[in-house]
């Protein structure tokens, strides 16, 4: 199949924008003149650039603004970016071995702060689609593609009378960050309902499919964090959500919301729905005040540190996990702070400080920079640890 494009610019130009590729002949509109020199920077008026089946145009501008590409709002630049929106742009790039530049990849922009422009390339995520791959009487396999928003898919579950991630209702991003943290709250977790993913070898173009198992999955973490950080652009997420459903009501907060909201018999519309009033009364809409949800992982100690922890802090709360004591590190910021009779639960500093209602999360005001963001982070971690003898972990990434 042959399909022709139009664009109005030199052909130098096309070409510098990465309109035109290998497999391309760029032609001259009125003449229907094909041009065996692309790169030749002064010709200029209409072009049609003829896509043979191998053919793939692909997206890219230089300079681009990320302000409204994270959600933390932070003003930085990409050097260039492309925009992927289907598979053979997907293996058309990463296929491309000439590509020696440091890529950073962009889904929702929510678990990222900005401390400086990106250099190198930035692949924009924007691979949209679903489809049901499996289904029996009791469950229904989707294949959701990565650029897909996390949020949307839960809603269309819902609606389709799909259960498993209800309990995930509003949590920022997209699909395809979901498994690099497996993301979770309100006792569920992607892995519960993960069974498929595919993912891309940025340095090969080679498609894998990773298993449940061999994503190595974690408290908000994954084999995409640590063993092959940086190597794969993941494509699709697989789940596998239920037709009968069994409704994760046991999380304290969400069986209150139930009950406030009149809900005897909870189905998964009303659990998606307690959840969204949950998050939106205690979480800053991203759009209203720049944030990155959780800025830290809930850190967990042994059995012994807690112990003389609560000799000193009796009301620290707890939960016992497989490898220790998980302790809210909510808590923790809340009953530390800037000065001795100071917390940092609702502390300001010019336009950075941390959330009044959630002393987890971090936010820009306004004109915040991610460095401030950064440094506030780090006094965080210090003054936590000089309190309570615990080193606070980021959650959000740091480019
Ligand atoms: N708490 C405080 N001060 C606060 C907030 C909370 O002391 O300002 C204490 C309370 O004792 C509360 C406990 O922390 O009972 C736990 O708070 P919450 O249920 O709000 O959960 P979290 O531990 O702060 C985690 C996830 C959230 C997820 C919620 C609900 C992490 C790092 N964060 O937060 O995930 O929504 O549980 O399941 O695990 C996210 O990752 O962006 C995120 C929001």
């Amino acid at each position: 199949m042959v399909r022709q494009r139009q664009y109005k610019h030199s052909a130098g130009l096309l070409l510098e924008k990465g309109y035109v590729g290998k497999g391309s002949k760029l032609l001259k509109g009125n003449k229907g003149h094909s041009f065996s020199k692309i790169g030749d920077a002064g010709m200029c008026g209409f072009y049609f650039v003829e896509e043979q089946t191998t053919f793939v145009v692909m997206n890219r501008r230089y300079q681009v603004p990320l302000d409204d590409l994270n959600t933390f709002h932070i003003h930085a630049l990409a050097e260039s970016m492309i925009y992927l929106t289907n598979l053979e742009e997907c293996k058309a790039l990463f296929a491309d071995q000439n590509l020696l530049e440091e890529i950073h990849f962009i889904g929702g922009g929510s678990n990222i702060l900005l401390t400086e422009d990106i250099k190198g390339l930035t692949v924009l995520n924007q691979l949209k689609g679903k489809s049901v791959i499996h289904e029996t009487d009791d469950e229904v396999h989707v294949k959701f593609m990565s650029g897909e928003n996390w949020h949307e898919c839960v809603l269309w579950c819902v609606e389709n009378n799909l259960g498993g991630i209800e309990n995930l209702s509003l949590i920022p991003g997209t699909i395809g960050a979901a498994p690099i943290q497996n993301i979770g709250a309100y006792g569920v977790e992607l892995k519960d309902v993960f069974v498929t993913l595919e993912a891309i070898d940025v340095n090969t173009g080679a498609v894998h499919v990773f298993s449940n198992a061999e994503c190595e999955f974690g408290y908000r973490d994954s084999i995409f964090k640590h063993k092959v950080k940086g190597q794969y652009f993941i494509l699709s997420v697989t789940l596998s959500l239920s037709k009968q459903h069994v409704c994760h009501t046991e999380y304290g907060m969400i069986a209150e919301e139930l009950q406030k909201m009149g809900v005897e018999k909870p189905d998964i519309r009303s659990v998606s729905d307690a959840v969204i009033k949950i998050r939106s009364s205690k979480l800053p809409n991203p759009d209203h005040i720049g944030n990155a949800g959780s800025f830290f992982k809930n850190p967990i100690v042994t059995q012994e540190h807690f112990q003389s922890l609560k000799i000193h802090y009796p009301d620290l709360p707890s939960y016992p996990v497989e490898e220790g004591i998980k302790v809210p590190a909510a808590w923790l910021i809340e009953h530390s702070g800037p000065s001795s009779n100071q917390s940092w639960k609702g502390y300001r500093r010019g336009d950075c400080g941390v959330h009044e209602r959630q002393a987890l999360v971090l936010v820009n005001y306004g004109e915040a920079s991610g460095k401030e963001i950064l440094e506030l982070s780090t006094r965080i971690i210090t003054s936590v640890q000089q309190r309570f003898n615990i080193l606070l972990e980021r959650e959000v990434n740091v480019w």
